[in-house]
Parts: structure tokens; C-alpha cells; sequence
């Protein structure tokens, strides 16, 4: 039995980076998993190479997180397919850059739009199906952004730390209303995904801009996505039964210095 055998997972972001890592995962311990991304083909193509190896296992859909319609129909897509939903994994995100004095409105809402409203969107109507499960667990994933500033990711950090405190809030409203669903959040520190290709860029790029940003991290090494993806296993799993209104760093010590 895998460690979320009979699970139904619904991850957003999903075509490439840290959703299709979770996607993999989940699906190697016996979920079912229903992938959503703003690039549908590249989602299809992280449930085509999951249904390769575990026939069955995973379907897809375009899905852009920041639209309720779409958000309806992939749930209830998702729920026809694996017969339920019972753990909801928010993941799509984007990154900006910018500071007080340069940061657009467009830059500021866009970042708030995707990043927060859409887990707020989602997660409200991902709750019925989520009350209907046994028990459900939702995994919001913020970043270590959330719990330490940039002067330059002003949109950022304030769309991470948005994420870490709603989750505390629909968490609570869920234990306090008798749901057995959990709700948690996942940080991470610069994890090897395309979302950091900007940042190795302004190192100056490849080897050279790798090297500068890993100088910010304790443990001294850019995070793999499965390392963030244990993370994420063991809050989709039952193994993290008792566990609701937490954070998770996955950060090599960043954020205690
Ligand atoms: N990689 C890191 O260093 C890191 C660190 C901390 C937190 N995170 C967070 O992890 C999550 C995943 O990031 P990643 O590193 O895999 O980045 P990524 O850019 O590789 O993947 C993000 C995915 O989200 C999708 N997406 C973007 N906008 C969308 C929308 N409106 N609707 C649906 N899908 C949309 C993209 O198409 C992409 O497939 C994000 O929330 C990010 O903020 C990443």
C-alpha cells in the first residue's frame, strides 16, 4: 500500500516545476491525481507520463486559477474522474519582481490575483467536495518570501505572507466547525524549478548566478523539488492526521539566521 493510497488529489500548476513533482509523487504512492494549469497541454503531458507509468492514475485540464468558472468546472471534472476530491494541493504561482517605488499596479495585482485570490477562490469551492471526503488536506504552497522580505519582491512577499495566514484562518474555521480537513502551508527557499531562472539570471546567470544565490542558504545547495515534495506527500498522506494550521519550512536554515 503506498502512503496515500486511494487518495484524490487536485493540484493547480501542474505542467511543469514543483506541481508535476507532487503529481509524480503522489501518484507513486497510489493517488489519484487530476492536474490543472493555465498551460494545458503542459498539463496533459505530467498526466501522460504519470498514466505511462501508473495506467489511470491522473487526468488534466487547462485551468487558470484566477477564474471561478474555471475553477467550478475543473472541481467538478476532477470529482467525476477519481470520484471525489479529498486533498486540494494550491501550488500555481508566479514570481515578480519589484519594490516600492517600482512595482506597478499591474505587477502588484496580477501577483495578488494568482498567487492569493485564487486559493481563496478555489479553496471556497473546493469545500463541498472536500466535506463529503472521509478526511481531506488541503497543502497551500507559500515560500520562505512569506516570512522574509526582499526589497525588491515587494508584490511577493506580500502575496507569500497573505497565503501563510489564510491558511491559519481556513484551517481554524474547519477545526472549529467539526470538518476533518486540514489545512497547512509549504515554504520553500529557492528550489530548482523555472520560476528561479530570473533570479540566476541577475547572478549573472548559469553556474556563476547559482553559486551567488545558494550563498543565501545555510545548507549551501539550490532545494530539489522532491525535497519540498516529502513535504507535500506527508500532508496529503494520513500520517499528518493531527497536523492543521501549520507552516512548513522547506528552507536549508534560511530563516532562522
Ligand atoms: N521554485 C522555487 O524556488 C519556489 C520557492 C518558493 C515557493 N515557490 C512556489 O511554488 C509554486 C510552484 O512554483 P514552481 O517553482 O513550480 O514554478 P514554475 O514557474 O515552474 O511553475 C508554476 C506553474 O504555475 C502555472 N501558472 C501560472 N499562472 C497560472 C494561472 N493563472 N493559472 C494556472 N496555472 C498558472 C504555470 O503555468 C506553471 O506551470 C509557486 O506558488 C511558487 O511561488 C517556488
Amino acid at each position: 500500500m503506498g502512503r496515500v493510497a486511494g487518495k484524490k488529489a487536485f493540484i493547480t500548476g501542474g505542467a511543469q516545476g514543483l506541481g508535476a513533482c507532487f503529481a509524480r509523487m503522489l501518484a507513486d504512492e497510489g493517488a489519484k491525481v487530476y492536474i490543472t494549469d493555465i498551460n494545458g497541454d503542459g498539463a496533459a503531458a505530467t498526466a501522460a507520463a504519470i498514466n505511462d507509468k501508473h495506467p489511470g492514475a491522473a487526468w488534466a485540464s487547462g485551468h487558470d486559477v484566477t477564474k471561478r468558472d474555471e475553477w467550478k468546472t475543473a472541481l467538478e471534472a476532477a470529482s467525476d474522474a477519481m470520484g471525489g476530491v479529498d486533498t486540494l494541493i494550491n501550488n500555481a504561482g508566479i514570481g515578480t519582481f519589484g519594490s516600492i517605488e517600482t512595482a506597478t499596479d499591474e505587477d502588484w495585482r496580477r501577483t495578488q490575483e494568482i498567487d492569493v485570490d485564487s486559493i481563496f477562490i478555489g479553496t471556497q469551492l473546493a469545500m463541498p467536495y472536500l466535506k463529503k471526503a472521509p478526511s481531506a488536506s488541503i497543502v497551500n504552497i507559500s515560500s520562505v518570501a512569506g516570512m522574509i522580505a526582499d526589497g525588491n519582491m515587494i508584490a511577493y512577499n506580500t502575496a507569500k505572507a497573505a497565503v501563510w495566514m489564510m491558511t491559519k484562518s481556513i484551517a481554524l474555521h474547519c477545526a472549529r466547525s467539526g470538518y476533518d480537513i486540514r489545512c497547512n502551508s509549504v515554504h520553500p527557499v529557492f528550489t530548482r524549478t523555472p520560476i528561479i531562472d530570473p533570479l540566476i539570471a541577475l547572478g549573472g546567470g548559469g553556474e556563476e548566478g547559482e553559486k551567488r544565490l545558494v550563498q543565501q542558504i545555510p545548507w549551501q545547495r539550490l532545494a530539489e523539488p522532491e525535497d519540498v515534495g516529502y513535504c507535500v506527500l506527508y500532508l496529503a498522506s494520513d500520517e499528518s492526521r493531527y497536523i492543521t494550521a501549520s507552516e512548513f519550512k522547506i528552507d536549508g536554515g534560511i530563516t532562522a539566521q
